[in-house]
């Protein structure tokens, strides 16, 4: 058995949590191999949402096994708060959740460090969640971070040694004002670690083969999208994890030929939610009304996502670098209600057009669209592919033309059941 990993392909957003829930009846484990709290996954099941910030979106499913792995890094209090929410719908989440001792805890300070580190950027700031993923991050790669396997032994030293060096830091080279927030967040941290201890906490590499080995399916989950990765994203303007495809060997540890499908998925536009580049985006009345039909505001923060029209541009780089083998797009039904639809096939620099992902977005790229005609009408109701409007059909074998890949789920609404699968043509 191979691992299918399921990616955004844009800045995030794109639909993952409710796409991960449609797919979960057909997978035994459901993982997350990156990121933390700054995502936020939506699930619209029936008559009930629910966001999702670091557990896997397999969650309301039962008799699904769910992992947290290595690549993630957890804060126990955002953690805590999550299991009393899923709790409260009668899930038991100690029998089908397994936590990586590999996981990298994000500490109190270290989302004191992404304030300061934000307030001293100023105008150049991240536009960060302030969860404390950049400084969590920093340690893992610094060889100074502290995993959850840690809580179980003597974890009280390496506490303290961690948060004073923290602490030097604050004060000598930020000068941030913290002692009051600290005492707070510490003491919900301390209690949040005793739930966290209650759950299985296990060596999720050997769990994930030994699953593979007996022919057990498992799913794998990014968080963030393609655009904000720490390598190929709109640097420095990105997360500090690896979202691409090749994160999930290495954030749950399975070999690369391991990995079986990869499933790209992205928005029938684009958002963009905190600073940096973003080509198509839309300043004008356009914009808001995208931002308004898609309720674009974000899950985690509830900041306004910025809006514009799809980049095919930065999507065929995301599919390139991801190895994606089909294409789900999500909320088609945002454009109901556009009498014409744009779509960017290129980037104007300088007077110069090129169709290949620069080594960098800046201010100069200009987008070049190629415009379609809308459907103008409501897709949110419809069940099967037979139902489609012709110039929605036309939309999507634009993008398939471009990309070469297929388009096999096209999502009419933020619920489960507003899924539609698409049937390869020859069958
Ligand atoms: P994620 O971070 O990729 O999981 O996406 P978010 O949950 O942050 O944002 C996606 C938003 O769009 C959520 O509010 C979803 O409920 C909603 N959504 C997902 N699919 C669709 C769709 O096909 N149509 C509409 N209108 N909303 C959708
Ligand atoms: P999901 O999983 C959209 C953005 C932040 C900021 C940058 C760095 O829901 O798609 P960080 O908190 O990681 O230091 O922020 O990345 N960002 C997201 N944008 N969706 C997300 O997650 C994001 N996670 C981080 O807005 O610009
Ligand atoms: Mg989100």
């Amino acid at each position: 058995m191979k691992v299918d990993v399921i990616l955004g392909l844009q800045w995030g957003d794109e639909g993952k949590g409710k796409i991960v829930d449609v797919l979960t009846p057909r997978y035994d484990a459901i993982t997350r191999f990156q990121g933390g709290p700054n995502a936020g996954h939506t699930l619209e099941i029936e008559d009930f949402k629910h966001v999702l910030h670091s557990i896997p979106s397999g969650i309301f499913h039962e008799n699904k096994i769910n992992i947290i792995g290595n690549g993630v890094v957890l804060d126990p209090v955002i953690f805590k708060s999550e299991i009393e929410s899923i709790g409260k719908h009668g899930i038991d989440l100690h029998k089908n959740l397994f936590i990586s001792k590999k996981a990298h805890l994000i500490l109190p300070t270290h989302r004191l460090l992404d304030a300061a580190s934000e307030a001293a950027k100023g105008e150049t700031k991240i536009g960060s969640t302030l969860k404390g993923i950049g400084p969590t991050y920093k340690d893992k790669i610094g060889r100074d971070g502290l995993r959850v396997g840690d809580l179980i032994d003597h974890f009280e030293e390496k506490y303290h040694a961690r948060v004073r060096a923290h602490k030097e830091l604050l004060d000598k080279f930020f000068h941030f004002d913290y002692e009051q927030t600290l005492a707070q967040w510490e003491q919900e941290w301390m209690e949040s670690i005793e739930i966290l201890k209650s759950f299985h906490l296990v060596d999720s590499e050997h769990q994930i083969n030994g699953l593979l080995r007996e022919d057990q399916s498992v799913l794998a989950e990014g968080a963030q999208g393609t655009m904000l990765d720490i390598d190929f994203g709109s640097y420095p303007y990105v997360t500090s994890s690896n979202t691409i495809c090749a994160g999930a060997c290495t954030g749950l540890g399975i070999a690369p030929q391991k990995i079986g499908r990869v499933y790209g998925i992205f928005k029938a536009y684009c958002t963009r939610v905190g600073m940096g580049p973003f080509p198509t985006e839309l300043f004008d009345e356009t914009g808001q009304k995208l931002r308004d039909a898609g309720n674009e505001y974000g899950s985690t923060t509830g900041r306004p996502r910025r809006c514009g029209w799809l980049d095919l541009v930065a999507l065929k780089y995301a599919i390139m670098i991801n190895g994606v083998t089909e294409l789900f797009m999500m909320k088609a039904d945002v454009l109901d209600d556009f009498e014409t639809i744009n779509v960017c096939v290129g980037y104007k620099i300088d007077g110069e057009t090129i169709e290949t992902f620069p080594f960098e977005l800046t201010g100069k790229v200009k987008p070049v669209y190629v415009e379609l005609p809308g459907w103008k009408c409501d897709l949110t109701k419809l069940t099967h592919e037979n139902e489609f409007p012709e110039e929605f059909n036309q939309y999507l074998s634009f993008i398939e033309d471009e990309t070469g890949l297929p388009v096999t789920i096209a999502s009419v609404g933020p619920n489960r059941a507003q899924t539609i699968i698409r049937k390869p043509e020859d069958e």
